[in-house]
């Protein structure tokens, strides 16, 4: 069984969101998100998330896609994450390209084009028009 992770915070879902999950599927048959905490989105993501880290977890395992959600709670932790669940494949959006290449000691890294227009800060940003 292939195993994938991706990494994000995913507030405000949206459909970029389930784009990029359904893709990430695509690679294997068992999907973990590591689901940035409340605290690692304040103090290293500089984002104040709408819902919080428990609201936006159910919200992603309610995703037919999703298999695990594990909490994200610093830089570090990929390596770690990777040898535990034993992954083949660390896929992230394309806005992100090149960033985690060191990873490919460890496994198999894609980065896949985001879903045009349509991002969380956009929303945010939309709404207080
Ligand atoms: N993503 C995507 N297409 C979009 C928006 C996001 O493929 N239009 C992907 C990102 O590349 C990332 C994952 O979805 O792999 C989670 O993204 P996140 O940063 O949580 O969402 P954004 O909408 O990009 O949020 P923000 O605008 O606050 O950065």
């Amino acid at each position: 069984m292939k195993r994938i992770i991706t990494y994000g915070t995913y507030d405000l879902l949206h459909y970029g969101h389930i784009n990029l999950l359904k893709r990430a599927k695509e690679f294997g048959e068992y999907l973990i998100v590591a689901l940035s905490t409340d605290a690692f989105n304040w103090n290293e993501k500089e984002k104040r998330c709408y819902f919080s880290y428990e609201e936006r977890k159910q919200l992603l395992e309610s995703i037919r896609y999703v298999d695990l959600v594990i909490p994200e709670e610093n830089w570090e932790q990929k390596i770690n994450d990777i040898q535990l669940y034993k992954i083949d494949t660390f896929v992230m959006g394309d806005d992100w390209r090149g960033k985690f290449d060191f990873l490919k000691d460890y496994c198999e890294v894609v980065y896949l084009p985001r879903t045009p227009e349509i991002s969380t800060t956009q929303i945010k940003k939309d709404l207080r028009r």
